[in-house]
């Protein structure tokens, strides 16, 4: 590429690849990145390379991949501050306990470290290590020391790790790294306003048991939820999510309470609401259960047919819009046709603060999918449209109606 070429890209993201197993995520990062739109430059650390070659990620970012301080072949216009003056974001994935350990001290003994040591851009780093290292002091108090500077930290999430043990360490995902990055880069939050705030957040389906074996459910994923939760954490606030049965990772730096059916999901509720500011309900939960769950497995055996008698589940939301005090609560609305209005209705008659209207049966959007479009309406008439968009997003433009709402009602 030539120089003229390389100034006509104005947003340069450089992707700092350091030795990890995650490395191979690296890749489909990069290919994210540049799906985006954006202009990726990859710095790996050498440890990095014995993980995934330069030649991938050379092909990939279609850059050339620097990974020492001394494979500058234009020593006249030194490598790193170069690319640390043009970077309009630097994101370290994975990040491992030694880099975290270098970015929070300030050493600067390889390309990687010395480039971030330049680079007055904004910082997403995504941890990625065994889960004691993780939990190690030393980790922790590294990443306290990033986030207090600024740094934006996404996961890790917890899950399989490269010891085949099970914990929080694993990289965030390829998607949700780029979907982050995207948006530092477009509508960063001007500072993390919800840093001392409690967040909770209901997600994915509820299964209400028919029998051993049997049950009744929805196609709820679950992403919305936990995107709005990870989507909190990053901005600040200690996050609690109250999920249904998903296949979904936990997202970093959120507790997770795990539940089943819609009236464990009220109870799991009723106990944290005292102790929350804000509440959003995305969970489907189910709005009818077996009136009677069956011991013993239902035979087919002499039926041509089968009637379940059903009941009704208690309103979450609603009995949460009755408490008073209570936080302020964000519903959901997910509806198949004539949206807004319905939307309207429920904000009304649930008595929540803000409503995420979301049309389902819609490909690519909704349910089950990676994608979103929303409009958030609040109860002082405020509306806003969001495009379709990553799950992440769209959960970062949710946030940012909240924030919308809460200045317009303490201005009011
Ligand atoms: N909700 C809840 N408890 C329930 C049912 C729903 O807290 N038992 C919450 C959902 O989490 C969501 C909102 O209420 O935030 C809207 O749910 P939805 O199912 O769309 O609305 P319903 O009131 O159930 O109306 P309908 O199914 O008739 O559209």
């Amino acid at each position: 590429m030539t120089p003229t070429a390389d100034r006509q890209v104005s947003t340069t993201v450089v992707v700092a690849v350091t030795g990890g197993i995650a490395a191979y995520k690296s890749c489909e990062l990069v290919r994210r990145l540049r799906d985006l739109g954006l202009r990726v430059r990859v710095a790996m650390s050498r440890a990095a390379t014995e993980f995934v070659g330069p030649t991938t990620l050379a092909a990939l970012s279609g850059e050339r991949v620097i990974h020492s301080l001394f494979d500058d072949p234009r020593p006249e216009r030194i490598a790193h501050v170069r690319w640390a003056e043009e970077a309009s974001l630097l994101c370290v994935a994975p990040a491992t306990a030694d880099f975290i350990a270098k970015l929070a001290h300030g050493v600067g003994d390889d390309f990687a470290s010395t480039l971030a040591l330049a680079a007055p851009c904004p910082l997403l780093i995504a941890p990625a290590m065994e889960d004691d290292m993780y939990a190690h002091p030393a980790v922790q108090r590294n990443l306290a020391t990033l986030r207090a500077r600024g740094a934006w930290i996404i996961g890790p999430a917890s899950g399989l790790l490269a010891s085949g043990r099970s914990g929080p360490g694993r990289m965030a995902e390829a998607a949700e790294i780029a979907a982050a990055a995207h948006r530092l880069l477009h509508d960063r939050p001007a500072s993390a306003w919800l840093a001392g705030r409690r967040v909770m957040v209901t997600a994915g389906p509820t299964r209400e048991r028919i029998d051993p074996v049997r049950a009744l459910s929805n196609r709820s994923s679950g992403r919305m939820g936990y995107a709005l939760a990870a989507e909190a954490a990053l901005l600040g606030a200690e996050v609690t999510l109250v999920s249904g049965p998903t296949s979904l990772p936990a997202p970093a730096q959120v507790r997770r309470i795990e539940v089943e059916s819609a009236a464990e999901m009220a109870s799991a509720v009723s106990g944290l609401v005292d102790s929350c500011d804000i509440a959003v309900l995305a969970a489907a939960v189910a709005d009818f259960r077996p009136a009677e769950i069956l011991d013993e497995k239902l035979e087919k055996t002499g039926r041509d047919d089968l009637t379940l008698v059903l009941e009704r589940t208690r309103d979450i939301l609603a009995s949460l819009a009755e408490q008073e005090p209570r936080p302020v609560l964000v519903g959901f609305a997910a509806e198949s046709s004539d949206v807004e209005r319905r939307a309207g209705q429920k904000l009304a008659a649930k008595g929540c603060d803000l409503i995420v209207a979301n049309r389902i049966g819609h490909e690519g959007t909704g349910f089950e999918s990676q994608d979103n479009a929303a409009v958030v309406l609040d109860r002082n008439g405020g509306r806003v449209e969001i495009a379709r968009a990553h799950k992440r997003v769209v959960a970062g433009a949710v946030w940012e109606a909240v924030a919308r709402f809460e200045s317009g009602s303490a201005d009011g």
